[in-house]
């Protein structure tokens, strides 16, 4: 794999600025529709994360070792994405399309089949972490996510609290106090906000505090869940798995 040229393709393109993951995400949404869930609504080129960082990630992809812990928990976070092994596909092809239309028509520079070759391999190497410690999650019978009921909502001016139900959680999700969780606002299918467990009273309760500072649109659309709403949430990040070693 020659890492020079994916570096050196990766630099034209993010250089060129937010129409090339504006067109990644038009032809990943058009050729894959079922996709557009997945992901927030209105997005902006602030809230693409996606591309950026498999750019940089393949990249740096002579650095694998050291991204591994970071793919792992990608991988597993990614569970509650909803994304399958399909999807990588789905991914690969969009951004293979987006980087030969950028390069071709915005650069000096010209794609070429090695550019294809180079990419696809780095990405391979990327998704098999990312969908190995995935698996093992799966493997170990941890769901992606677990919807649960809002039994009471508190709200300051900056925070709330909103308490959950704890009757019958799922494997992978004994909660405790000071986990930090990602969760699903009511109402807002692909956005997650962080909120952090407090006085969690096994079997019985717990409560989700969420900081908003009346600016952070994720955590007010999660802090105006209503009693009796569902909230989705991903399972707690201190996950000891890595996957095993595969031959
Ligand atoms: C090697 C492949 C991939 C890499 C390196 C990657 C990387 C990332 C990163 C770093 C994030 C931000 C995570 C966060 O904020 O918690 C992200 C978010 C996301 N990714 Fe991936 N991803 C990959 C493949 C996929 C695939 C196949 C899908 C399925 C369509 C997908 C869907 C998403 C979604 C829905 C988000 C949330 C976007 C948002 O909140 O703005 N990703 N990805």
């Amino acid at each position: 794999m020659d890492t020079e040229a994916l570096q050196r393709t990766w630099k034209a393109v993010a250089e060129l600025g937010d129409r090339v993951p504006l067109r990644f995400y038009s032809i990943l949404f058009y050729k894959n529709p079922e996709t557009q869930i997945m992901f927030p609504p209105g997005m902006t080129s602030q809230r693409d994360k996606l591309m950026r960082a498999l750019g940089t990630a393949i990249s740096n992809i002579d650095q694998l070792e050291e991204q591994k812990p970071g793919l792992w928990q990608l991988g597993r976070d990614h569970r509650r994405f909803g994304a399958t092994q399909a999807h990588y596909g789905a991914v690969l092809s969009a951004l293979l399309q987006t980087l030969e239309r950028s390069i071709n028509e915005w650069t000096e520079l010209e794609w070429t089949e090695a550019d294809t070759d180079n990419w696809c391999d780095a990405f391979q190497l990327l998704a098999n972490e990312m969908l190995a410690a995935a698996y093992e999650q799966a493997k170990a019978g941890i769901e992606p996510w677990w919807d649960a009921v809002v039994s009471e909502v508190e709200r300051h001016a900056d925070v709330a609290r909103l308490r959950i139900v704890m009757t019958n959680p799922p494997t992978g999700y004994e909660l405790e106090d000071g986990h930090v969780l990602d969760v699903m606002p009511p109402r807002r299918p692909g956005l997650w906000a962080k909120a952090l467990v407090r006085d969690v009273a096994i079997g019985a309760h717990a409560d989700l505090r969420i900081r908003h500072h009346g600016l952070d649109f994720p955590a007010m659309a999660l802090a105006s869940t209503r009693p009796g709403e569902l909230v989705r949430i991903g399972p707690p990040d201190s996950d000891p798995f890595e996957p095993e070693e595969r031959s």
